[in-house]
């Protein structure tokens, strides 16, 4: 009875990690498949620890097998000695000598990539006509939404980051508030966000994100940071140098006004109900928005980094934000429409206008 529970209670905890483990293949956030130079690199590492590691799992279990069934008591009777090893010069050598060179086979590599990674002094090198020969994107984050500006092409966006793949990026990582990280595991990371100070670091981008199921591979916090850290996601778009030149000079310029009657009511009421305080809804700017630039709303992925990107989701967004991320900056309609929810026709409006608001064509 005690020995089928125990099975049973095996079988369970077998049947939790198969299902845990099932969520590591998805290709735009899986550490395990590598998009980029950066995450080869460090995939390759935890490769190379991981088979050193399965080595002396190996060694030490044949080593114990080997003990429990060749010298057991009973066979080999009471009155038997083992040989007494003890203060033996060559094995002494030999046990301590085997972990020093798995050390260092992990160790060269290790320290190599750990400085190669971290290498930022070509970031500021300029080409011959002046500009940056690499892209820089400054990522600050926020309770709980991430910003980026493109200091060198003066514009800004949020929580969708595009860049373009097949060239160094770097990235100048801050935050504006608490400690947050910034991680995207197929690409590579993770680095701090932190308030005090600057880090940096780089990424290079081999795959384009358009040939993804979700076409956007997943960014995500990875410092616990308040009650919805888990919620502050981001996503990337990736894209050839063409195409990314393309979305950058659609987010130079000034955005127009929506054709549709509907979005139009939403532009206005976006104005009047202050939420352009908040929110810059064209994409020239710099970073300090007190709410994300809304100004590729209508191309992203999600709403707010999470729910599905709809008008349905959208509206229950805008009415009710601390019930999809609790202790976010995002005020209660109240606040700003004279303590009233706001109507159905006005909330139609607005999503229709956030929705026609796309730098992509
Ligand atoms: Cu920001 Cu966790």
């Amino acid at each position: 009875m005690i020995n089928g529970l125990k099975k049973w209670r095996l079988f369970t905890l077998m049947a939790a990690l198969i299902f845990f483990l099932a969520g590591c293949g998805r290709e735009e956030i899986s550490t395990l498949i590598p998009a980029g130079g950066v995450a080869q690199d460090q995939f390759n590492l935890l490769l190379l620890s991981s088979a050193v590691m399965l080595f002396v799992i190996i060694v030490v279990t044949i080593v114990y097998v080997l003990a429990i069934t060749k010298f057991r008591r009973s066979k080999l009777g009471d009155e038997m000695i083992p040989e007494q090893v003890e203060g033996s010069a060559k094995l002494e050598f030999l046990w301590t000598a085997i972990p020093i060179v798995l050390i260092i086979i992990i160790a060269i590599p290790t320290v190599y990539q750990t400085f190669d990674l971290a290498d930022t002094r070509t970031m500021d090198v300029e080409a011959e006509d002046g500009s940056m020969t690499n892209l820089t994107v400054n990522v600050v984050a926020k309770l709980y939404w991430w910003e980026f500006e493109y200091p060198e092409q003066g514009i800004v966006t949020a929580q969708e980051l595009v860049v373009p793949t097949d060239q160094r990026v770097y990235f100048n990582v801050v935050s504006a508030d608490v400690k947050h990280s910034f991680w995207i595991p197929s690409i590579g990371g993770k680095i701090d966000a932190n308030p005090e100070n600057t880090n940096t670091f780089y990424l290079t981008f081999d795959q384009e994100s358009s040939e993804l199921e979700d076409g956007v591979f997943y960014g995500k916090c990875a410092e616990l940071c308040g009650p919805s850290h888990a919620l502050m996601d981001f996503k990337v778009k990736t894209m050839n140098a063409e195409d990314f030149e393309q979305w950058v000079t659609a987010m130079q310029e000034e955005p127009t006004s929506p054709s549709d009657e509907l979005a139009q009511t939403g532009e206005q009421l976006f104005t009047e109900k202050t939420c352009i305080g908040c929110h810059a809804t064209s994409g020239v700017g710099t970073t300090g928005g007190v709410g994300p630039n809304l100004a590729t709303f209508g191309d992203r992925n999600r709403v707010a980094g999470i729910l599905e990107h709809n008008e349905e989701n959208l509206k229950a967004w805008i009415q009710d934000p601390q019930q999809f991320k609790p202790g976010n900056q995002m005020p209660d309609p109240s606040s700003y429409n004279n303590g009233e929810p706001l109507t159905e026709q006005e909330l139609d409006a607005l999503a229709a206008y956030l929705m026609s608001l796309s730098v992509e064509q």
